[in-house]
């Protein structure tokens, strides 16, 4: 890591954004840029006061920010609004009324849908109407459990219209994890769809769901939408729907709820250092000022864009990029229903070239496989439409900084490395493209009203270009509020490591170097990175021991080449058991089972024993170095058992 590190310190590469893209930017210089983030700081009052009064309000709020009970913060407090009027009623009285909101491309080729405003409009009323008609009322959970269809954003905005708070759960996660998922919200309704599809497979969905529901007593009702058109296994009558029968009776009007800026939008889980994933509330009015705000500035927005975000909308960066922030803005949002290398490797540059996309934002890691792939591919693409390039989810290595830049960007598109977390809601550390120049390898700037700092474990601010832990000092619009119904572990998890200062504990480890711009280094807890998606790993390590095979686990994460992280799991197993290789797939199987597959260890290692210091802990460091093939250096004097670390040694090394 630390070599990797220097490397990027070390860089002395500056991409400054030409004229042409300067001149049309809708922020133009680093003068404006810095004029306008005094303000925010100096009088966050007026600041976001100006930019929320660019959305509808119902009802003005009476102030901006209620620091009164932190870290219970409020935001636009007495304010009342609606997101999905936002989102969709605000834009029809607008010339954008026939603009496309969301263009959709199926995975099977030649499907795909335009939705306009005005169309999607008429949907989301409908489904919410069929909500209604179900029962669903304002405060209630509804679990979202679908494949990238139209029907998921149809479905998030009509639950945000009736002011039903969704819980979007990935379609890649197991039935297991569905049940965490629902119980922990007590959801009382789940939205799938029949199957999914994913590189030519179909997923069965909603054969989880099933699986899932017996353990869930508070789910009444299951929305199918049909989309793979596979058998159904079982069909439970009284709870199962078809999506297109309760929209057929649906009626389009539906006026749009007037909620308090308070009330609670999504529900998204999310892996933090502990066994149990952590349900990360958001709330409306704030969330949807910044979500707005960030893909104005960030994305550098223009009515004629097409934007597309290559995420699933079953992470944040679904929720903030495909959906709320940039259907705020009017922008026109497309939304790919497959994976990037279906059926051919220049399958996304296929989509930027057939819609012509302008901005484009994916993660580190797809870049890294585009470039293992090999230039040929985006070549064969017409990519001029594209003017701005951005990246999300892990930090992004040089090389694949310049890969991205040359290959997809024809070295014309600035590129914004964001940082933010599920926790976040919004962008937080970024450059702006037409007021910054971009090093390959650092984030940027804190956005507007974001104040960061990198500190040591005391909290003093460590020097430019040193390690040290990231904080946030200040509140921000699209904070998470607590976690759903747990608001000691909110304040335990972010806020009690700096407690005495007031901010907010990322997790991350970062660089500030000289011109202030920060570098993230990872994760620094028990979270690994791997794709791009965060992992615990104590939720690995359950799911490996309640395993028969397992006695004990340790799951450390490794350097990989395409993933950024990849997992290695330690594993003991009963005394006088011996292991076959393929128990190593058993345990990943089950791994899928419990977890999903995104959670399956590379790498598994059978060891009689795990090193462990005379106090019992186990030694991660030592583990982390052999998974990485790194020798064990360091202190290892409070070893309890030398012959342990020996046998792993030897392990790895045939
Ligand atoms: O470690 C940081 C990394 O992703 C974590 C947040 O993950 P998640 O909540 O799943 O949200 C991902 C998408 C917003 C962070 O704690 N991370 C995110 N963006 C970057 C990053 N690391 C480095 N550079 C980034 N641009």
């Amino acid at each position: 890591m630390s070599v990797a590190i220097d490397h990027v310190l070390e860089e002395t590469r500056r991409f400054t954004p030409d004229d042409e893209f300067r001149k049309l930017a809708n922020l133009k210089s680093f003068e404006e840029f810095e004029r306008l983030y005094k303000q925010s700081l100096e009088d966050p009052d007026a600041f976001w006061g100006k930019f929320a009064k660019e959305l509808h309000w119902f009802k003005r709020w009476k102030r901006v920010l209620n620091k009164d009970n932190a870290p219970f913060f409020k935001w636009f407090e007495g304010g009342t609004t609606n997101i999905c009027y936002n989102c969709l009623d605000r834009h029809l009285s607008t010339w954008r009324k026939n603009k496309a909101a969301i263009i959709w491309e199926g995975e099977p080729y030649g499907e795909r849908r335009m939705f306009t405003y005005l169309e999607l409009h008429r949907l989301v009323c409908k489904f919410a109407n069929a909500l209604k008609n179900l029962g669903i009322k304002k405060g209630d959970r509804v679990a979202i459990y679908l494949p990238m269809i139209p029907e998921l954003p149809i479905a998030m905005l009509a639950c945000a219209r009736i002011g039903a708070t969704h819980n979007v759960v990935f379609g890649g996660f197991s039935a297991n994890a569905l049940i965490d998922r629902i119980n922990d919200a007590q959801a009382k309704m789940v939205i799938t769809a029949d199957g999914g599809f994913r590189r030519g497979q179909v997923v069965d969905l909603k054969g989880a769901v099933d699986e899932a529901l017996g353990k869930c007593p508070s789910v009444t009702n299951v929305i199918v939408v049909q989309r793979s058109h596979t058998p159904i296994k079982e069909w439970v009558r009284g709870r199962d729907i078809w999506w297109h029968e309760v929209m057929e009776h649906a009626s389009d009007g539906c006026p749009a709820e007037e909620l308090d800026a308070e009330h609670p939008l999504y529900i998204l889980y999310t892996s933090g250092s502990t066994g149990k994933p952590k349900g990360i509330l958001h709330t409306t009015g704030g969330y949807m000022v910044a979500t707005y705000l960030t893909s104005k500035y960030v994305f550098d927005l223009r009515d004629e864009d097409t934007f597309w975000c290559t995420a699933d909308i079953g992470w944040v960066t679904g929720h903030s990029y495909i959906i709320y922030g940039i259907l705020a803005n009017g922008a026109t949002s497309v939304m790919y229903e497959g994976a990037p290398n279906y059926p051919t490797p220049d399958r996304f540059w296929q989509i930027v070239e057939r819609y012509r996309v302008n901005v484009f934002y994916t993660a580190p890691t797809a870049i890294r496989a585009f470039a293992r792939w090999g230039e040929g591919w985006p070549a064969k693409n017409d990519l001029s439409s594209l003017r701005l390039l951005g990246t999300v989810g892990e930090p992004i290595n040089p090389e694949a900084w310049m890969w991205y830049h040359k290959n997809i960007g024809g070295g014309r598109c600035p590129i914004v490395d964001t940082w933010w977390q599920t926790e976040t809601g919004q962008i937080m550390i970024t450059t702006l493209p037409g007021a910054m120049s971009t090093k390959p390898g650092h984030a940027g700037l804190p956005f507007f009203g974001v104040k960061a700092a990198v500190v040591d474990e005391e909290g003093h601010e460590v020097g430019p270009d040193n390690s040290g832990l990231l904080v946030i000092t200040e509140p921000w619009p699209a904070m998470l509020r607590t976690l759903y119904g747990d608001d000691e572990r909110y304040k335990e998890f972010y806020w009690s490591k700096f407690s005495k200062h007031g901010w907010y504990f990322t997790g991350d480890g970062a660089y500030k170097d000289r011109d202030g711009y920060y570098m993230i280094i990872g994760r620094i807890d028990d979270v690994i990175n791997v794709s791009g998606h965060r992992l615990g790993t104590m939720e690995i390590e359950s799911a490996l021991v309640s395993h028969p095979l397992v006695v004990e686990a340790a799951v450390v994460g490794f350097p990989h080449e395409i993933k950024g992280q990849g997992l290695c799991a330690f594993v003991s197993v009963p005394v006088g058991t011996v292991p076959a290789e393929r128990d190593k797939d058993v345990l990943r199987d089950h791994v899928a089972k419990m977890i999903g597959a995104i959670a399956k260890p590379d790498q598994i290692h059978f060891t009689e024993a795990l090193p462990k210091t005379r106090s019992g802990k186990i030694m991660r460091r030592l583990l982390r170095d052999i998974a990485s093939g790194r020798d064990t250096t360091g202190d290892t004097t409070t070893l309890e058992d030398y012959s342990v670390l020996a046998r792993l040694r030897e392990e790895r090394e045939t």
